[in-house]
């Protein structure tokens, strides 16, 4: 097979690297890809949203298969234009990412379903909503309804800071149009859980549980990012969080999006919170989670590219993703102003050693090769991953080939995976 990820994070990179190691694939390239996925891929310099010259490209290079990392191309129809190219695409088509694109649509759905989530309110106007805050009197969480790259979501600490975040999104319109709409929805409190399924639209086969972590500063302080490090497995989803997930969850939202006409491939992620042990969504995504996926990835053992292919084809089967390494930990490192205002063009090293450590990968995101030198070039500049035999010595390994990477400033939490690790 000759793949195509289309992408240029880490998440990409480390898709790009599976597929490299897989032996149904020939050849993978990657769209436009970065400094790292140029050792495992061909980099075709083409933007994610760029879908005609995607799909241009696909059709130059002979594709077999498209993976589509991030949600903006499958929100802009990636997936349908392949389609229509004859094409087969891991992802869904535009109508099925509105499940991510817009949650007012994914929380009406929900509650249509019968689905656990917190209570919730839409809201097109800002006095409304205002109205809405004061009357209930509780700082609720404010969403903008549209995609915002991680932006959209507040969760206040006051009703007079959740009414001025309604203010900026729907009267100032800081995101745009993304903040025309918002949810206001009952604050939950409990740990958050990360869980994935590869899906047919009719089948779906669970991934490993992965844990996030959202906020930029040791003891999970600062300001939220789109994820500083992650691991996998997380510790309290037992067997029967599991069976919470698949039947409470998964497999209702997938007949719901049946139903709607809307069926769903891809890779489906649950971001839930865990209360009082169930599990209630968040979110739902319709792609890998990043930084989830370096840590699924370097776990997964046996056929990859065939899994997604029969995915995209409506044709999974139903056997179990086998598990190699029993742990794995991703460790950000992010350049300084991120997420605000992230300083490029400064220079990294010593990503080589670090990758030489046993059970490393040194997956990156935002970087560039300038004068043959390795330097920062977006926010996240790296996701440093490692397995081990426990969460411990995964996270152990990770930290250690972190300690042989230099970059002026960089931002890194030290406590990646705290939840789980006992040392
Ligand atoms: P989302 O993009 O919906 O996953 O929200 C981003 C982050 O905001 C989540 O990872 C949570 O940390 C937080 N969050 C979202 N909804 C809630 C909620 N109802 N209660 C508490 N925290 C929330
Ligand atoms: N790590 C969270 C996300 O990819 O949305």
């Amino acid at each position: 097979m000759k793949v195509l990820v289309v992408g240029s994070g880490a998440r990409e990179h480390a898709l790009a690297w599976r597929l490299s190691v897989d032996s149904d694939v020939e050849a993978v390239y990657c769209a436009p890809g970065n400094a790292g996925t140029e050792a495992v891929a061909r980099n075709v310099p083409v933007a994610p949203t760029d879908v005609p010259r995607l799909v241009q490209a696909a059709r130059d290079l002979r594709i077999d298969l498209v993976v589509v990392g991030p949600e903006a191309p499958l929100v802009a129809g990636l997936v349908d234009a392949l389609g229509e190219a004859g094409i087969d695409a891991f992802g869904p088509t535009a109508a099925a990412a509105r499940l991510e694109g817009s949650k007012a649509f994914a929380k009406t759905l929900m509650q249509r379903a019968g689905i656990p989530t917190a209570p919730f309110a839409v809201f097109e106007n800002a006095e409304a909503a205002v109205a809405h805050l004061r009357a209930v009197g509780k700082p609720l969480v404010v969403k903008a309804d549209g995609l915002a790259a991680g932006k959209g979501v507040v969760v206040p600490d006051s009703v007079d800071h959740a009414i001025e975040v309604v203010r900026r999104f729907m009267e100032q319109r800081a995101l745009g149009e993304a903040g025309a709409r918002v949810v206001l929805e009952e604050r939950l409190e409990g740990p958050e859980i990360s869980y994935h399924v590869l899906t047919d639209g009719e089948r779906f086969v669970p991934l490993e549980p992965a844990q996030d972590h959202k906020r930029l500063l040791d003891g999970d302080r600062g300001p939220n990012t789109g994820g500083m490090g992650a691991y996998s497995p997380p510790p309290r989803v037992d067997a029967a969080t599991r069976r919470a997930f698949d039947t409470r969850i998964v497999a209702p939202v997938l007949a719901a999006m049946r139903e709607a006409g809307r069926p769903l491939r891809g890779a489906l992620f649950v971001g839930a919170m865990l209360v009082r042990g169930e599990p209630y969504v968040l979110e739902f995504n319709v792609r890998f989670g990043d930084p989830e996926c370096e840590c699924l990835l370097v776990r997964w053992k046996g056929p990859f590219a065939r899994r997604l292919r029969d995915a995209a084809r409506g044709r999974l089967g139903p056997d179990p993703v086998e598990c190699g390494a029993p742990a794995s930990v991703a460790v950000v490192m992010a350049a300084p102003g991120y997420p605000e205002n992230p300083r490029r063009g400064l220079p990294i090293e010593g990503v080589e050693r670090a990758a030489e450590l046993p059970d490393v990968h040194v997956f990156h995101a935002g970087t560039a090769r300038r004068d043959g030198r390795l330097v920062s070039d977006g926010g996240r500049v790296l996701a440093i991953t490692a397995t081990g035999i426990d969460v411990d010595a995964a996270a152990a390994r990770a930290y250690e080939a972190a300690g042989h990477i230099r970059m002026e400033g960089a931002q890194m939490r030290s406590d990646i995976a705290w939840q789980a690790r006992t040392r």
